[in-house]
């Protein structure tokens, strides 16, 4: 039994600490820590997963949006794997500034030439170039011996740097690998020339006590001075965060990771969640991030508009629940001190809680204001379009919120690609008869509008139906999600809709205070995305 006049031992830690009284959650500890560098993948890693695919103009505006959050490196795609992906690289590398620019690359010529070309522009360009570092690997895929891995390794590695000062180089499924290979693959290039060394958990397969050994193992026999050890870990057992940071326990110093976890299969690391608990232990660890996590929400919320994924609830930084207390012990507990439940505040990660920011008699300059805070900065054709969808909605809720206005600014910069750009100018439904009656007008850029009538198994799907009939624009969806973005019967809904065409899941999205109208934005959405991806033909039946 415990004596209560006892003393508590005193911790061996640093005092728990409150974010809401400390700036430096905020802000971050960078006079007073040691620094882990940030490598975002979601452009490149996060992008070639299923339903997660952009467009250059949308690549550029994530681009911008990590600058702003503070990464250290952007890994802005792989090069050689198409045109498409050279030009969104080169586009970041001319237009994003701040972070250093990597571009991917196999251990050839050919694609350490194509990366070095898309990184060209960057003020700070990075080549990443990787192999693989198991037998598994080496055998199945690659079919090379380990010895001719090694060769051709430090042949890419002396070639990058040929190109470029700041060459990385990783190997894929080091966790299933031979440690005392990895040691003399990871020394070799390391001393032709590679300065970031990379060591993937490809296959998600490590425990957090198995990789920090590794890891460990790995910094203490790779004696190359300089050299920066990064991981790189999937969550195919929920681990990737885990594993990071028991990577940094054994001398990590760069993290990769993407936002919302994005990536191949169960995704990678997510960036928000690493960042977060390095964050709030960065004063009895000494070790931090320069993420600016006022940043988070906003990057977070960003993706998840583009590509009309959404995050679960109960996921830990940007889900719904994140920081709502539903118990009533936790609520009263809250009420009375927020440290009692609260671990960092919903503030210090950029969330607004539902404050009400502006109403419908507030004017362009306080909406510019607004926006710009939340890490927009539209041009003035943009303001005036988001203005008055703003004045519309401002008329339609009581309150307009910042998830309100992040909603309106994705509607407005949602790229529209010439000959499929149609338009919602007007619908109406009939619901009396047996089935539901839609009659729908559209205008495409320049046209005049024109309109037709379906009827279908209920009003969505009536309208869908209409708009089939006069885009000519036929796209199987394979599915359909609504979400309130705000709380309250008045809140936006924002609807996406799926379709897996040419090989690739492809997304669209509408937002309304009428569900209706939002799907079938998200339609008219969809179609310009396949339009956009040279999915030209007038039938795009979904593939299995
Ligand atoms: O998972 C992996 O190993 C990768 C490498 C290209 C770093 O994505
Ligand atoms: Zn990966």
């Amino acid at each position: 039994m415990s004596n209560e006049s006892e003393v508590p031992p005193k911790p061996n830690r640093a005092p728990f600490y409150i974010a809401e009284s400390d700036t430096n959650i905020q802000n971050g500890n960078a006079a007073m820590t040691e620094h882990v560098r940030i490598f975002d993948t979601t452009l490149r890693d996060g992008e070639q997963s299923p339903g997660f695919s952009m467009n250059i103009d949308e690549k550029i505006r994530m681009g911008q949006q990590l600058a702003r959050l503070g990464v250290d490196v952007i890994e802005a795609g792989f090069p050689i794997a198409s045109p498409g992906d050279f030009e969104a690289v080169r586009r970041i590398a001319t237009e994003v500034r701040g972070p250093i620019i990597a571009g991917l690359a196999r251990i050839t010529e050919k694609d350490i030439d194509r990366a070095a070309d898309a990184v060209e522009p960057a003020e700070r360009r990075r080549i990443h170039t990787f192999s693989s570092g198991s037998d598994i690997h080496l055998e199945h895929m690659l079919r090379i011996s380990r010895d001719e891995n090694l060769r051709r390794s430090v042949k890419a590695v002396q070639h990058a740097r040929s190109r470029v000062e700041d060459v990385e180089y990783s190997a894929q499924d080091t966790t299933r690998a031979d440690r005392d290979y990895l040691v003399d693959l990871y020394t070799a290039v390391a001393e032709a020339g590679a300065l970031t060394l990379n060591i993937p958990d490809t296959v998600g397969y490590t425990m957090p006590h198995e990789y920090e050994e590794l890891i460990r193992y790995i910094v203490e026999r790779v004696k190359v001075p300089g050299v920066i050890f990064s991981v790189h870990c999937h969550n195919d057992l929920g681990l990737a965060v885990a594993n990071s940071l028991a990577a940094v326990r054994a001398g990590a110093r760069q993290i990769e990771c993407t936002i919302n976890g994005i990536g191949e299969r169960a995704g990678n690391c997510s960036l928000e969640e690493v960042a977060m608990a390095l964050r709030v232990h960065a004063k009895s660890s000494g070790i931090d991030t320069g993420i600016v996590s006022t940043e988070i929400y906003n990057t977070s919320r960003l993706l998840t508009s583009i590509t009309g994924v959404p995050v679960q609830p109960n996921k830990a930084i940007v889900g719904a629940n994140a920081f709502a207390h539903e118990s009533g012990i936790h609520q009263d507990g809250v009420l009375k001190a927020r440290a009692t439940y609260e671990i960092m505040t919903p503030e210090s990660v950029g969330r607004s809680s539902h404050k009400m920011v502006l109403g419908k008699h507030s004017g362009k300059h306080a909406l510019q204001d607004r926006l710009k805070s939340l890490g927009f900065d539209p041009t003035d054709a943009e303001l005036n379009a988001v203005f008055d969808q703003f004045k519309i909605l401002a008329d339609k809720k009581k309150e307009v919120f910042d998830e309100d206005l992040v909603a309106l600014m994705a509607e407005e910069t949602d790229s529209v690609e010439a000959g499929d750009d149609w338009t919602l100018v007007s619908y109406s439904v009939l619901s009396g008869g047996v089935a539901p009656e839609a009659t729908v007008e559209l205008r495409r850029e320049g046209g005049a509008p024109v309109s037709a009538k379906a009827t279908g198994d209920g009003p969505v799907d009536a309208v869908l139906k209409a708009i089939r009939e006069l885009t000519g624009r036929t796209i199987d969806i394979d599915t359909y999600q609504l979400k309130a973005i705000t709380g309250g019967t008045d809140a936006q809904g924002e609807v996406a809709v799926s379709a897996r065409l040419g090989g690739r899941t492809m997304t669209g999205q509408g937002r309304s205070t009428d569900i209706i109208e939002a799907s079938a934005k998200a339609y008219l959405a969809l179609i310009r995305r396949a339009a956009s991806n040279n999915m030209a033909p007038l039938v795009m039946r979904s593939e299995p």
